[in-house]
């Protein structure tokens, strides 16, 4: 008896000592499988309306890929990036050109009727990517969710998006500072295998890059002619190029092949070649192992989205779960 008391009370004093040191245990982590209970159809619900938008037009997968991204890049992946209003997240310079959110306030309809206040607008868009990617023909994988939507989004705080204009000490020092390594940022960098730029993010590496007359050196000579074609001097600069010249609607890893051949289309990406260290890991993405080819960067990707999805979540009784994804409840 008495020493029933004694383990009760020890018991008592550890989960004081977890509460008061790990606060963030209160909150519970995000997991896979979160809405198996409350709202078992959620994950399939957003694959069909993922689906559905694709198949009307395949280039949305990039579009949501990209979202996702930039969602979590900014507050955490909460759902931030989609609110509607003058100074939010969205109206960022770093957020232009961002489409797709058509395809999540279409998901979030159908889940509100299916099951009303309960899956998050920061889940959806998680989904949305994993989705994406299986539909352009890469990997799959397990989504952790749990997710809770955030209750600011804020213009200014989407510095801390990377910049096509980023030397690779920038790229590593932004995505460190949401604790992703080189690992990561190579990897996830491969996203580029799908999707398209303006040509406003790189145009001025085809003409007078060096002030001397001469374009960005790293670009590839016989790429370079085509890209001054797409992308002429005085040119639309909103015209749309595929970041991956050989397969822009395949998630393959020929993105790589191209950073290591010169064929790297924003100058953030072409630089990766230029740093041993990201070199190393483009190359070896870049498939030197016949055979090989393409299987590793399929097995990592995954891997780096989940740890990207998790940057700054917030669960538990943290934030809320939107009714509308462009407005606060
Ligand atoms: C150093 C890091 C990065 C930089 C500087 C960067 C920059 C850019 C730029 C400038 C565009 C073109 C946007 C446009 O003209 O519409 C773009 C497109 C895209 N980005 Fe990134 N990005 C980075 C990392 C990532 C990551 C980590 C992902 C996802 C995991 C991603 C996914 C995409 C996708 C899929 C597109 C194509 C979008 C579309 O076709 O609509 N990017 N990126
Ligand atoms: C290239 O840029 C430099 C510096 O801005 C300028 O002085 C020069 O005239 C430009 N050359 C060409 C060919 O446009």
């Amino acid at each position: 008896m008495e020493s029933l008391h004694l383990i009760s009370l020890l018991v008592l004093v550890l989960l004081v000592i977890n509460v008061l040191v790990f606060p963030v245990f209160g909150q519970g982590a995000i997991k896979t499988g979160f809405y198996s209970a409350s709202c078992p159809k959620a994950e399939s619900i957003v694959r069909s309306a993922v689906e559905a938008h694709f198949n009307k037009d395949s280039t949305i997968a990039a579009a949501l890929l990209r979202l996702h991204f930039h969602d979590c890049f900014v507050q955490g992946c909460d759902a931030s990036i989609l609110i509607d209003a003058p100074s939010a997240e969205r109206e960022a310079v770093p957020n232009t050109g961002l489409r797709g959110f058509e395809v999540i306030d279409d998901a979030k309809s159908q889940l509100e009727v299916s099951c009303p206040g309960v899956v998050s607008c920061a889940d959806i868009l998680a989904l949305a990517a994993r989705d994406s990617v299986d539909l352009s023909g890469g990997p799959s994988w397990g989504v952790p969710t749990g997710r809770r939507d955030g209750r600011i989004s804020s213009l200014s705080e989407a510095a801390s998006l990377p910049s096509p204009l980023d030397s690779v000490a920038a790229q590593r020092q932004k995505f460190a500072a949401k604790g992703l390594d080189d690992h990561d940022l190579v990897t996830l960098v491969g996203a580029h295998t799908i999707g398209q730029t303006d040509c406003l993010f790189f145009q001025y590496r085809l003409y007078n890059f060096t002030k001397t007359g001469n374009s960005d050196p790293s670009i590839n000579q016989v790429f370079l002619t085509q890209l001054q074609t797409l992308c002429p001097k005085n040119g639309d600069a909103s015209k749309r190029v595929a970041l991956d010249k050989d397969s822009q609607l395949n998630f393959d890893s020929s993105f790589f092949k191209n950073v290591r051949d010169g064929n790297g289309i924003l100058e953030s990406d072409q630089r990766l070649w230029g740093d041993s260290k990201t070199r190393r890991i483009v190359d070896n993405y870049a498939g030197n192992i016949k055979g090989l080819f393409g299987v590793r960067f399929n097995f990592e990707f995954p891997k780096a989205m989940i740890k990207m999805s998790s940057i700054d979540v917030k669960t538990g009784t943290q934030g809320e779960i939107r009714k509308i994804c462009s407005k606060f409840n």
